[in-house]
């Protein structure tokens, strides 16, 4: 028998469910007036970590999946990530409305809170193979950031799972490379190549999945080549809030890839 005497809960409704009383309160610009355009900014930086908490769920699925052997859902999972990646770039065509002089009206009042202390962005490069110990140690001890990071430290990068599969599959890969140190950075490595090339030539279902790859790490590297183009636009050679030269740092990290060994194996193809 239902029990009429049970308190009803009140029907589940869009904004209870999104808790967008809270989602919208979030937005709270720091110049006076507020100045127009700071809306824009602190929208869209809440939007990219959005995209980067959902990136990472994405990226841990996919790392499962390789360990796991599912390979037909590993290949779906990779393509969401692209499509986030796709929207995360053309995203910064919005930021681009934003006019040097308009970005100077409100830029004093970020102090020095800057992009480069997103935890969630190192935790994509970690996961992508990109670890430093500096990127951890910015972050206070015991903060979600911190311990986010270090328990991604001596986790499997997406790389060492995507190899530890090939592995599986049959492929030669040298021990080393199955048992290296997950913190250190992705070396190119001639053996490696050499099973790539192999695969490339006689397996197209992992030929793909490799292709899957490339495109993830193209798409890192375009992110980080227009973000440095809106910055030197933007703010031109003046030094980042952050600390760092600002545009001169930021092309440093340009063109450096994730899996430098499917870029080698190209020629050979
Ligand atoms: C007017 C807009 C922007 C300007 C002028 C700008 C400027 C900069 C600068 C100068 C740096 C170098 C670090 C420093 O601050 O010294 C940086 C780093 C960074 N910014 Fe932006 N940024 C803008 C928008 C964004 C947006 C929308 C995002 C999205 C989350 C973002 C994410 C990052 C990240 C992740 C880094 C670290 C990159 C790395 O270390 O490789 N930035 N930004």
């Amino acid at each position: 028998m239902p029990d009429d005497s049970a308190p009803v809960s009140p029907a589940l409704t869009y904004a209870g469910y999104l808790e967008l009383d809270q989602l919208l309160g979030l937005q709270r610009p720091r110049s006076h007036g507020p100045e127009h355009d700071e809306l824009l900014f602190i929208v869209i930086h809440q939007v990219y970590e959005l995209w980067f908490k959902q990136m990472l769920h994405e990226l841990d699925r996919a790392v499962q999946l390789f360990r796991g052997g599912d390979v037909h859902r590993a290949q779906h999972t990779l393509r969401r990530v692209l499509a986030i990646l796709k929207v995360m770039v053309a995203q910064l065509d919005i930021l681009e409305t934003m006019t040097p002089l308009e970005f100077l009206s409100f830029r004093s009042r970020l102090q020095a809170a800057s992009g480069f202390q997103s935890d969630q962005f190192r935790q994509i490069e970690f996961v992508l193979g990109q670890k430093s110990r500096a990127a951890i140690e910015r972050f206070p001890a015991g903060t979600r950031a911190r311990q986010a990071l270090e328990c991604r430290w001596d986790e499997p990068t997406l790389w060492d799972a995507f190899v530890d599969y090939l592995h599986r599959e049959g492929y030669a890969i040298p021990a080393a490379q199955l048992e290296r140190d997950p913190a250190a950075a992705i070396e190119p490595n001639s053996d490696i190549q050499r099973t790539l090339i192999e695969v490339y030539r006689t397996d197209p279902k992992n030929a793909e999945l490799c292709e899957r790859l490339v495109d993830l790490d193209e798409g890192i590297q375009e992110w980080r080549y227009r973000h440095v183009k809106m910055v030197e636009r933007t703010i031109g050679a003046k030094p980042g809030t952050g600390g760092s030269s600002g545009a001169p740092y930021l092309q440093s990290t340009v063109g450096r890839p994730l899996f430098p060994d499917l870029w080698a194996i190209r020629a050979a193809l």
